[in-house]
């Protein structure tokens, strides 16, 4: 099933890796409202909430760490744009779905969500079909790079972190074709800073880690500009995901990775931005 999506071993190895993938740090957040996210948080931690007896901090911890990561979801969907339920979105990069559950939610129309992992895929259309809204977030084993869909099919496609796994200069022109003239892209990714220079040590760790390859900053603005992709919002959020980090390296569900995203945003060697472009 995955060969047939997959265009290259590499995009074979990145299936492999997400259809392996069980961290706890993923799924007991998820438990908490059955929202599952692959992505970071963002936003101040709220000390008040991690207050209590010490047999239970790591309950409440999870619960703030995924609240953190909600917000991020739904910051990027802020950015969306004029978005009503005769629209249709693609939430390219999908994960286990929780982007696109709470992009339904706030807007009623149709998400359709993809990814090269068969097993997230699968899972993603159980939690719609929980919801009772799986007639309208349909999730499909697709690679981002080669969809499908006709053309203007989106009035808008968001990548929540997993642009890192692709050529920007294919995906999008892709997403240059599958947008309606006046569409809107929005991703939220991490990046390396071009300023620094070439990837730090700590951001060739994360690219080792997680099996992808990020990009600098300035190729996202190069390639947008190349596809008729338009910025119109640039945020950097980096110094608003440091606490989230801060937090989740005290907790049982650290992967062991916190402490080089830690060191290389604050080094200046990373960052997180949102980029929000429109298609013109
Ligand atoms: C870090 S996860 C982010 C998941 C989701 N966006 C979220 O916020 O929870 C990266 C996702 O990108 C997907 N992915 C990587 N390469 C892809 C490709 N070429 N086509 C489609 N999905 C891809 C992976 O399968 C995984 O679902």
């Amino acid at each position: 099933m995955t060969a047939s999506v997959t265009l290259s071993p590499y995009q074979t190895s990145v299936a492999d890796y997400w259809n392996a993938e069980a961290n706890p740090v993923n799924l007991r957040l998820g438990e908490v409202d059955n929202i599952f996210h692959h992505h970071y948080g963002i936003g101040p931690v709220d000390h008040a909430a991690l207050a209590g007896p010490e047999e239970t901090r790591e309950e409440r911890l999870i619960r703030e760490l995924h609240r953190l990561e909600g917000d991020q979801a739904q910051f990027l969907l802020d950015h969306l744009g004029d978005i009503g339920p005769a629209d249709r979105l693609l939430d390219s990069g999908s994960g286990r779905g929780g982007s696109s559950i709470l992009a339904n939610a706030r807007f009623g129309c149709q998400v359709d969500g993809i990814s090269i992992s068969q097993k997230q895929v699968d899972f993603a259309n159980g939690q719609a079909a929980d919801r009772g809204v799986d007639s309208k977030v349909r999730f499909h084993l697709k690679n981002m790079l080669r969809s499908g869909f006709p053309d203007g099919t989106f009035k808008a496609i968001w990548n929540n972190e997993s642009t890192m796994y692709v050529d920007l200069s294919v995906l999008f022109a892709e997403y240059a074709r599958m947008l309606q003239i006046g569409g809107r892209y929005v991703c939220i990714t991490g990046c390396y800073n071009d300023v620094y220079g070439l990837p730090s040590r700590a951001v060739s760790q994360i690219n080792a880690h997680y099996i992808c390859d990020i990009h600098p900053r300035s190729t996202y603005f190069a390639q947008l500009a190349a596809n008729r992709l338009v910025p119109t919002t640039v945020v950097d959020l980096t110094a608003a995901t440091i606490p989230y980090w801060e937090l989740r390296a005290t907790s049982a569900v650290a992967t062991g990775i916190e402490e080089v995203f830690l060191e290389a945003y604050k080094g200046g060697s990373f960052q997180y931005l949102m980029i929000v472009a429109d298609r013109v």
